[in-house]
């Protein structure tokens, strides 16, 4: 089969399209026919060799596949061969066959296309875990997001309003991508830019100059003095990346915190794949049955193949990817 295998850390020049062995399903596994795999950042972290991020090399990248069931593990009885799914994988998503754990395998409802159900196991689940279980989201409640254009920054614009619906604000690194967001269903988007002063005076304002009631916030530490300046008392922040790579700076010290009366949240898709399984699951199956009921819908760019996806990793790597990419195999 052919796969998607990164051979050291660096760029795409380390990005191939290889024939290598379909992978055989273990006890409690299932192995994947794929037909559309999301992109995410992770991939890109761990092609950059980031600290906790980029495995041994080579690398076989991919989180999320979206197929037909094609062989099942010893002990797997709920999924027939055939079945339409979506896996949460651990890796190697990005080929023509993936193995994915059978808890963290879903059946597709009727009805919804695989290149849309490509987005859910990682992305929407991600999306929906964040704001409903880490962010404790309550409708009318006003959310910002950091890095507002990208898969994730789009998937919050099309879920929120499923959830209640609040105001929604964004921050986006380059100003021409705010554009994109505001036509997913942000009510206001700035770029970062260099003054932080002026970006808070910005996002207060487009709150009514209310405090916020949840911040998104994929950029490991760096907005956090940011993010506890807009917050409302008894507020939260959901820390969940690192898009710029390297060691963060600390956080904020306890008093900074105990004065803004925050809470601060980590969140890991991956490490609840492990410490809690079954949560990702249902967060999978929420997911798909808003796709299936037609009420939600998720913009993808769909990638010809697999060779053409290193470029796509290099828009992401580069701030310049808009929106959600799957890629058909
Ligand atoms: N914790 C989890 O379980 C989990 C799960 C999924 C995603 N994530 C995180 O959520 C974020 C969004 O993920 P995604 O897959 O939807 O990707 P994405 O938003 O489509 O792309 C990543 C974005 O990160 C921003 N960014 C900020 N600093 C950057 C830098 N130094 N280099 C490159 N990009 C930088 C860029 O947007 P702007 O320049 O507009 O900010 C870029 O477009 C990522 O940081 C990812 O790691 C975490």
């Amino acid at each position: 089969m052919r796969a998607l295998v990164m051979t050291e850390a660096g760029g795409s020049e380390h990005s191939h399209v290889l024939d290598v062995e379909a992978p055989e399903p273990g006890p409690g596994q299932v192995a994947i026919d794929v037909a559309h795999a999301g992109l995410n950042f992770v991939d890109v972290m761990a092609r950059r060799g980031d600290g906790g991020y980029g495995a041994a090399w080579p690398h076989h990248p991919g989180k999320e596949v979206a197929g037909t069931v094609r062989a099942l593990g010893a002990g797997v009885t709920h999924l027939a061969v055939g079945t339409p799914v979506v896996a949460a994988t651990r890796a190697g998503g990005l080929a023509e066959t993936a193995v994915a754990d059978a808890v963290l395998t879903v059946p597709v409802p009727a009805g919804v296309p695989l290149e849309a159900a490509a987005t859910v196991p990682l992305g929407l689940a991600t999306t929906l875990l964040l704001l409903t279980d880490a962010g404790r989201f309550a409708p009318g409640e006003s959310v910002l997001v950091h890095s507002a254009g990208g898969g994730i920054g789009t998937a919050v614009a099309r879920l929120l309003p499923h959830l209640g619906g609040g105001r929604l604000l964004g921050t986006v690194g380059r100003p021409e991508k705010a554009a994109a967001a505001l036509r997913h269903g942000y009510h206001a988007v700035h770029a970062r830019g260099t003054d932080p002063a002026d970006l808070a005076a910005r996002l207060r304002a487009a709150n009514d100059g209310r405090g916020i009631d949840l911040v998104l916030d994929p950029l490991g530490t760096a907005a956090v003095d940011l993010d506890l300046d807009l917050l409302a008392p008894g507020g939260r922040i959901v820390l969940f990346g690192n898009a710029g790579g390297g060691a963060p700076d600390p956080l904020p010290t306890l008093p900074r915190l105990l004065a803004a009366n925050a809470t601060l949240t980590g969140f890991s898709h991956n490490g609840l794949l492990t410490s809690a399984p079954a949560k990702v699951a249902a967060a999978i199956r929420r997911a798909l049955d808003l796709l299936a009921t037609g009420i939600l819908d998720t913009p993808v760019t769909v990638l010809p193949g697999l060779s053409a996806v290193p470029a796509a990793h290099d828009l992401l790597a580069t701030g310049q990817g808009e929106g959600k990419y799957v890629v058909a195999l």
